[in-house]
C-alpha cells in the first residue's frame, strides 16, 4: 500500500515561531500550567483543539465573498438551511453562533431544578449549560468506553441497560432529553455505532424521551461506522451520516469542527413547539433567525464545509492520520487510548505518570511537559476538567485522565505529526523527572479555562 497523501494542496501558508525549552519553561510558568493561558504565537504545534482551527478550501473562502449581509431573509441562510435540511432530514434549522449558543438555548428552555439530561458523555460546555440551569447530566459510557488500553470497536456506545436503570430510578418525565455524542470527544473520540442509536432511540420512544445527537463530529462518526459496522461498507459516507440523524428528534452542531468552519453552529429538530421558543430565545441572545450569531458569509462557509466533509478521500485521509499518529506512539510503548479517536490522540495520563497521584493532576502536569520540551500545545481531559469536590474538599476525579492531542482538520502535514511523535516519545523516556501540579486559584464553572497552577514542590 503506497502512503496516504493530504488530498489538497496548499495555497497560503502561516509561519510558525520557534523557540526554545527554556524559553518555553519561563512562557508556561507564566501562565500558571494551563495551555488555555499561553500566547498562541508561543505555540510551535498547536493541538489544543480541533475547533475552529480547520483550514478552509478554496470554494469556502469563494462563499465567503459571497455571503449576503442582510439582516432578514438573507440567501445564504436559504443555501445553509438547504444543506442542513438535506444532511439532518429535520425541517427547522436554528442558525448560532457556536455550539455552545445552541446548548445554552436549548437547556434553558428544557433543563432546570430536578431535571436530568442522560448521555453516553456530555462534553464539557454542554455539561456546564446543564448545570448552570439547575439540572443534572449523567454520564452513561459503555463499560469498554472507560478503559483506554482495551480496543473495541465503538466505545462511545451509550449503556443501555444503565439508561434503562437510570429512567426507571429518575422517571422519564424528569427527563427531558437523551443526548448522544458523536464521536465520545471528552472519551476518546471514540464512535458511537449506529445499532446503539438504534437501541437509545427504542428506549426513549418507549419512555417518550425526545432524543438529540450532540453533532460537532456526525462525518468522522459517520465514516467509522462504514469501517467497522455490518453492513455499511458499500454505502456512502452522507447517506448513513442521514440515517444516524433519523433516529434523532433534534440536534445541536458546533460547525467548528466538521463543517470546517473558523466559527458557527446551529439547532435543528422536527419539533415546531420547542422551535418557537429557541427562537424567541435566540433574538434576545444571538440575532435574527436567519442568521443566528453569524454573519451571512459564515452560513456560506459552513454551507460548504458541511458537503465537503462527507467527501471519502478525505475521511480516509483524516481517520488514517489520526490512527499513524497513535500507532506509532503504541510502538513506543506510550499508553494511549485504543483504538485510535476520530478527530485526536489520546494519551492515559494515569498510566504515563504513574507516580503522580490523581489529585496532582497528572494530565496537567504533562500537557506543561510536552509544551515546554517541544512546543507542542494539548488539553487535558482529566480531573482538572471534570473533577469535583466532596463536601470534605477531597477531590473526586474524573472518570480518566487523559491527554488530548486534538489534529486541526487540514493545517498540519506528515512531519509536523511525525515531530509530535518524537517529542512525546522522548517526554516518555523521561517521565520520571515530571512532577504533580496543585490549583492555586480557579473558577466555579469550566474552571480548566482559567485555572492557575503550580508545581507541588
Ligand atoms: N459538543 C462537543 C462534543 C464539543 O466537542 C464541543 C466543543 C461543543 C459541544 C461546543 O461547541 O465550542 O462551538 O461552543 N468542543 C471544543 C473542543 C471546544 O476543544 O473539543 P462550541
Amino acid at each position: 500500500m503506497k502512503t496516504i497523501i493530504e488530498p489538497f494542496k496548499i495555497k497560503s501558508v502561516e509561519p510558525i515561531y520557534f523557540n526554545t525549552p527554556i524559553e518555553r519553561k519561563r512562557i508556561l510558568k507564566n501562565a500558571f500550567y494551563n495551555p488555555f493561558l499561553i500566547h498562541s504565537d508561543d505555540v510551535l504545534i498547536d493541538l489544543l483543539t480541533d475547533s475552529g482551527t480547520s483550514a478552509m478550501s478554496s470554494n469556502q473562502w469563494a462563499g465567503i465573498m459571497q455571503g449576503d449581509e442582510s439582516y432578514a431573509g438573507s440567501p445564504s441562510f436559504f443555501r445553509f438551511e438547504k444543506v442542513v435540511q438535506a444532511l439532518t432530514g429535520m425541517p427547522i434549522v436554528i442558525p448560532t453562533h457556536q455550539g455552545r449558543a445552541a446548548e445554552k438555548i436549548l437547556f434553558s428552555i428544557l433543563g432546570g431544578k430536578g431535571k436530568y439530561f442522560l448521555s453516553n458523555t456530555l462534553f464539557d460546555t454542554t455539561r456546564a449549560n446543564i448545570e448552570f440551569s439547575g439540572a443534572e447530566g449523567i454520564d452513561l459510557l459503555c463499560a469498554a468506553g472507560k478503559l483506554p488500553s482495551v480496543p473495541a470497536p465503538f466505545k462511545g456506545n451509550l449503556d443501555t441497560d444503565a439508561l434503562k436503570k437510570c429512567i426507571a430510578e429518575k422517571g422519564a418525565s424528569n427527563i427531558p432529553l437523551v443526548i448522544i455524542t458523536v464521536t465520545n470527544n471528552s472519551g476518546g473520540g471514540q464512535p458511537v455505532s449506529m445499532q446503539n442509536i438504534k437501541d437509545v432511540r427504542a428506549i426513549c420512544t418507549e419512555h417518550q424521551i425526545p432524543l438529540f445527537i450532540d453533532a460537532c463530529r456526525f462525518a468522522e462518526n459517520s465514516y467509522f461506522v462504514k469501517l467497522r459496522e455490518e453492513g455499511y461498507a458499500d454505502i456512502a459516507v452522507a447517506e448513513i451520516a442521514h440515517e444516524l440523524f433519523s433516529y434523532a428528534d433534534g440536534c445541536t452542531m458546533s460547525a467548528k469542527k466538521d463543517a470546517f468552519a473558523n466559527i458557527g453552529g446551529f439547532l435543528a429538530m422536527h419539533n415546531e413547539k420547542l422551535a418557537m421558543q429557541c427562537r424567541n430565545l435566540l433574538v434576545i441572545t444571538e440575532g435574527f433567525p436567519t442568521y443566528g450569531g453569524l454573519a451571512g458569509r459564515d452560513l456560506e462557509a459552513i454551507a460548504i464545509g458541511l458537503q465537503e466533509v462527507v467527501e471519502e478521500p478525505y475521511l480516509h485521509y483524516r481517520i488514517r492520520s489520526i490512527e499513524y499518529l497513535t500507532n506509532k506512539l503504541i510502538e513506543a510503548g506510550v499508553p494511549v487510548m485504543q483504538p485510535a479517536g476520530g478527530h485526536a490522540v489520546y494519551v492515559d495520563a494515569n498510566a504515563f505518570l504513574s507516580h503522580i497521584p490523581v489529585d496532582q493532576y497528572p494530565g496537567q502536569a504533562l500537557v506543561g511537559a510536552f509544551y515546554e520540551h517541544g512546543g507542542i500545545r494539548s488539553v487535558e481531559i482529566g480531573s482538572l476538567m471534570f473533577g469535583k469536590y466532596a463536601q470534605d474538599g477531597t477531590l473526586i476525579p474524573a472518570q480518566m485522565e487523559l491527554v488530548r492531542l486534538a489534529i486541526p482538520r487540514r493545517v498540519y502535514t506528515q512531519s509536523h505529526i511525525d515531530y509530535v511523535s518524537e517529542v512525546i516519545i522522548e517526554v516518555y523516556n523521561k517521565r520520571h523527572e515530571i512532577g504533580g501540579l496543585k490549583i492555586i486559584e480557579e473558577a466555579p464553572l469550566l474552571r480548566h479555562f482559567t485555572a492557575k497552577l503550580a508545581p507541588i514542590n
